[in-house]
């Protein structure tokens, strides 16, 4: 089938504020990111048609109803499943908890493809059912950990795979912050650079919630470090505490790649060629700069995924972090939570309290 025959999909957005709907206004200052809100990516891909949005503050859907041109606008996220065949549903409500009560009726209801907001849920038995939900009813899954598309990491992942390094060893996050707002992005980045590699065990420390913490994140998502080691042998350690840029070194057997900025400077320091001298040299890694926002390239990956199941021609392919990805991120982070409340003691990987539950907005 051609691109010209086939229909759009019918796309449909539940939670129509910041993320879904006005932040491209926010955006003036980066303009190459636009647009970053999941209604401008629905409005911008060919593929797909904006036609309806659900949110339980009737401004905000009102808002959003004019400025994308939209009619079918529900306070009752259930009634729009019901009433408009949609193809594909964004979830951009803000809490964790509400990601996990809504997945699994979106999953359930018939559509195609879920593009959700991160966290996906708050603990792994809500995160269980969600990818249970999801592969039952063979929907395609992208979750916003936006980084698996975005070109500076795809430069330094090749630099890996190419053994700039040499054998990988460890993957050191900086300033990793709320472990279930932020540290689940860093650890879906590490799970990336190391090629998705299975946990084996981990433990963690969680740092107290400052009694003046104003923001809903600071008060029930506490800022936490810990060490992960993968069954590759490849480590992971998530330092949590330090402030400002998102920072990692990724260090292997024949040199350190040091990575500023969110990936924006990458310097790449190796052992000369045929020298056992244990000093390292540096060498200029450059990382392709961002020209486009990384938010329109995952929806174009889930629909390409959903394009590929109806047409047949690769039934099998899921975006780039798909619905079990984005719960190993979260597996890692409430590890460090589940080491913590057990003394700082070994826990093992996949995670046996299934229960223990963070939420975060
Ligand atoms: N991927 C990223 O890099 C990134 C960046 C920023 C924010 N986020 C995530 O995006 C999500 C949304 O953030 P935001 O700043 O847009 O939040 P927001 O508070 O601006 O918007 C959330 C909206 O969801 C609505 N809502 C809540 N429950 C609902 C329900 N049951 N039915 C319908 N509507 C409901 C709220 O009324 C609100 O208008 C958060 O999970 C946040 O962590 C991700």
């Amino acid at each position: 089938m051609s691109e010209g025959d086939r229909r759009p999909l019918r796309a449909g957005i539940i939670g129509t504020a910041r993320v879904g709907s006005w932040y491209d206004d926010l955006q003036a200052g980066t303009p190459e990111l636009i647009p970053s809100s999941h209604a401008g990516c629905y409005a911008a891909c060919p593929r797909t048609e904006l036609v309806a949005g659900s949110d339980l503050d009737p401004e905000r859907l009102e808002r959003f109803g004019k400025k994308w041109g939209i009619r079918a606008l529900y306070a009752d996220y259930r009634e729009m499943l019901a009433n408009e065949a949609l193809d594909v549903v964004s979830i951009t409500t803000s809490w964790g908890h509400d990601h996990a009560a809504i997945a699994p009726v979106v999953a359930e209801s018939g559509v195609r493809g879920i593009f959700c907001e991160k966290p996906i849920a708050t603990s792994m038995a809500e995160a269980d059912r969600i990818v249970r939900l999801v592969e039952q009813n063979g929907v395609k899954f992208a979750c916003a950990y936006l980084r698996r598309w975005n070109p500076r990491y795809h430069a330094l992942r090749a630099a890996i795979d190419s053994g700039a390094v040499g054998r990988l060893v460890s993957i050191t996050a900086i300033g990793a912050g709320n472990l279930m707002h932020a540290g689940t992005h860093y650890a879906d980045i590490m799970a990336y650079l190391a090629g998705d590699p299975e946990p084996a065990w981990a433990w963690g420390r969680i740092e107290p919630v400052p009694p003046d913490a104003k923001s809903p994140t600071a008060r029930v998502d506490p800022v936490g470090s810990g060490y992960v080691e993968m069954q590759s042998g490849v480590r992971f350690f998530l330092e949590g505490v330090s402030p400002g840029a998102i920072t990692f070194v990724v260090s292997g057997t024949e040199g350190k790649l040091m990575v500023f900025n969110d990936a924006r400077r990458a310097d790449l320091w190796r052992r000369p060629q045929g020298s056992s001298d244990r000093w390292l040299e540096p060498e200029s890694l450059p990382v392709p700069p961002q020209t486009r926002s990384p938010v329109l390239p995952a929806l174009e990956d889930l629909v390409a995924s959903i394009d590929a199941a109806v047409d047949g021609s690769d039934p099998s392919r899921q975006p780039a972090n798909d619905v079990r990805r984005a719960a190993r991120a979260m597996e890692l982070c409430l590890a460090l939570h589940a080491s913590h409340r057990r003394g700082g003691c070994r826990v093992e990987l996949p995670l046996e309290d299934r229960e223990l539950s963070v939420d975060t907005w």
